[in-house]
């Protein structure tokens, strides 16, 4: 599967340790940044959610310091469902129940080993769908 990934500077040591764990699980296009220097989250969030937005590409990853504020962006985008997770649970949950296009990590409020147990569970975790299709619909931007 061919997963986009970005993330701001605060994120940029995390999103290079989730491409190596897991390089050979998922086809990595790296959309940034490509260091420590302080960026602008908005800037890696929205090229990413727009490519999710049109199809391009079926789910993303983004990271920034608390996941917030590059969350908050990509939910911008219409079809975009972007779900901040800290602990498998969440991430289990933001598949079966919010069919969460993209996944959103906190860097500095997740350990290493959290965050690779949250991307698996993200990616091996289906839409349950019924009574949650019709609330997912419902989600769209007004
Ligand atoms: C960057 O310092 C930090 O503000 C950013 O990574 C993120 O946490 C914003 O929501």
């Amino acid at each position: 599967m061919k997963v986009i990934i970005a993330s701001d500077h605060a994120g940029f040591e995390l999103k290079e340790k989730i491409i190596n764990q897991f390089k050979v699980d998922f086809e990595w296009v790296d959309n940034g940044t490509f260091s420590s220097e302080s960026v602008d989250y908005p800037d890696f969030a929205h090229p990413l959610a727009d490519k999710v937005s049109k199809g391009e590409f079926e789910y993303g990853i983004l990271i920034c310091g608390t996941g917030n504020g590059i969350g908050m962006t990509a939910n911008k985008h219409a079809n975009v469902r972007a779900a901040l997770c800290w602990k498998k649970e969440i991430a289990e949950l933001a598949r079966q129940h919010n069919n969460a296009n993209i996944l959103v990590l906190p860097a500095r409020f997740i350990s290493d080993e959290d965050a690779f147990a949250v991307v698996k569970t993200f990616f091996s975790t289906a839409f349950e769908g019924g009574r949650h299709q019709r609330r997912v619909e419902k989600i769209n931007i007004r």
